[in-house]
């Protein structure tokens, strides 16, 4: 399987692929248009998909009658929107940290349990240690997860390896996984993480192995499309990831960051600078740093889950909104800052922390999302040519999916046009 912005990165096959199909009924369409800058709103509108794309999107009498031809599906009087992106995610992991949480609502730091032991490193042992069939079935699961809370396309990130043959171990395990499900995979390598124990103060010789030999190889073997570092005092350095980013480049991959997490150190401007696709969380980025990215068309992403576990604030929506930024929303689903598995859950947290209106929310976990990732050709819209992905939720209207808590739930999921049984949060997709 091969992933990349303008390939189809969903693996297994669909049935019902070359369907001509009507999505009536609803209460309403809602979609952003093509470049990602218009809300369009149809109520009672439809969507016709012919061999797995969009066709047309539109208001439901006058596509009914021109398509008398598609195999008509009644969507029973609700939303229809474009399947959600989730953007960033480190779902391939062992085990879970639910009692370091607790050490942190105790008043303990994260850095000091990171620096003690726990932290990264406790999953990198816990994932290390796990049977590969177990933790490939594991991440089948999640996908599956991530499908009935909507997604229709997810990232997965790398990074719980730490050590080079250790992370190509998890990126081959996240390709067999995705050949599993019918969820668009786009798989990261996180290649710099933290530092594993072997390499203690060898840190340059780590940076050598990912640059000479660690890259090259991902790239040789198609394991991944972007690279992606976390760039903090608790971390690796602005120079550190400028060295590893600028081989990534070279290399042909897509860039982004986990930048200004604890601390205002350098790595939104890092982004803007290497023309990164994204940068991550942000929390401690000032006013300027927006503008920057903006400059750079560098997605903002923020990931209200760990800000909240960590007790950090998100920024405010006018700053966004001064700056020109585009900016998604996504779980950075992960042991430690964000167990969170519902993208629409967090979209809803975001909403009320950040002031974010009903269609800047829907924006920022579809279209920019997709362009997070480079797909938004392809992905995150419901306009012509782009491929059918799309949800129907059990609401009526799109101010309520920022609304309900919890999350809206979808009552079905579309993907190239075909309507996909929602998976029981129990069922294994294991054979
Ligand atoms: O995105 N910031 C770095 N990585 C993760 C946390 C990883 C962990 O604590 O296991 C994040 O928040
Ligand atoms: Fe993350």
């Amino acid at each position: 399987m091969t992933v990349g912005p303008s390939r189809d990165t969903s693996a297994r096959p669909v049935a019902g692929r070359t369907a001509y199909v009507l999505l009536h009924n609803t209460s309403e369409v809602v979609t952003l248009d093509a470049a990602g800058d218009r809300l369009l709103r149809y109520p009672r509108g439809a969507v016709v998909f012919r061999d797995g794309r969009v066709l047309e999107v539109g208001p439901g009498a006058e596509l009914s009658r021109r398509h008398p031809d598609a195999r008509p599906l009644n969507a029973g009087g609700k939303l229809v929107t474009p399947g959600l992106v989730d953007c960033h995610t480190h779902m391939i992991f062992a085990g879970h940290r639910a009692p370091e949480m607790q050490r942190r609502l105790a008043g303990e730091d994260y850095a000091a349990i990171a620096a003690a032991g726990g932290g990264i490193r406790a999953t990198v042992a816990a994932t290390t240690g796990e049977r590969e069939d177990a933790l490939e079935k594991n991440l089948a699961n999640r996908l599956e997860r991530w499908r009935a809370n909507g997604c229709t396309s997810v990232e997965v990130k790398s990074g719980y390896g730490l050590l080079p043959r250790a992370e190509l171990r998890l990126l081959d395990l996240m390709r067999a996984a995705t050949l599993r499900v019918p969820v668009r995979v786009h798989r990261t390598a996180l290649a710099l993480h933290a530092l594993p124990d072997e390499f203690r103060d060898r840190r340059g010789e780590y940076l050598d192995e990912w640059c000479e030999r660690t890259l090259p190889e991902i790239r040789r073997r198609d394991l991944a499309s972007a690279v992606d570092v976390f760039c903090d005092p608790v971390a690796f350095s602005v120079p550190e990831c400028r060295r590893v980013l600028a081989r990534a480049r070279e290399l042909g991959f897509a860039l982004r960051l986990h930048a200004e997490q604890f601390e205002r150190s350098g790595g939104a401007q890092l982004a803007a600078e290497l023309g990164a696709r994204s940068a991550d969380h942000l929390e401690c980025a000032s006013e300027a740093d927006w503008q920057a990215l903006a400059a750079s068309g560098t997605v903002g992403v923020l990931l209200p889950a760990a800000a909240l576990t960590l007790g950090q604030k998100l920024p405010e929506a006018a700053i966004l909104r001064r700056s020109g930024a585009r900016w998604a929303i996504a779980t950075d689903f992960n042991p430690g800052t964000a167990p969170a598995q519902s993208l629409l859950e967090c979209a809803a947290l975001a909403a009320r922390l950040c002031g974010f209106n009903a269609e800047e929310t829907l924006r920022s976990i579809t279209w920019n999302a997709a362009r997070a990732l480079g797909a938004e050709s392809e992905v995150g819209h419901l306009t012509p040519g782009a491929w059918g992905d799309a949800v129907g939720w059990e609401c009526e209207t799109l101010e309520e999916l920022p609304y309900w808590l919890p999350a809206v739930r979808p009552d079905c999921v579309f993907m190239r046009g075909a309507d996909l049984a929602l998976p029981t949060v129990e069922r294994r997709v294991w054979p």
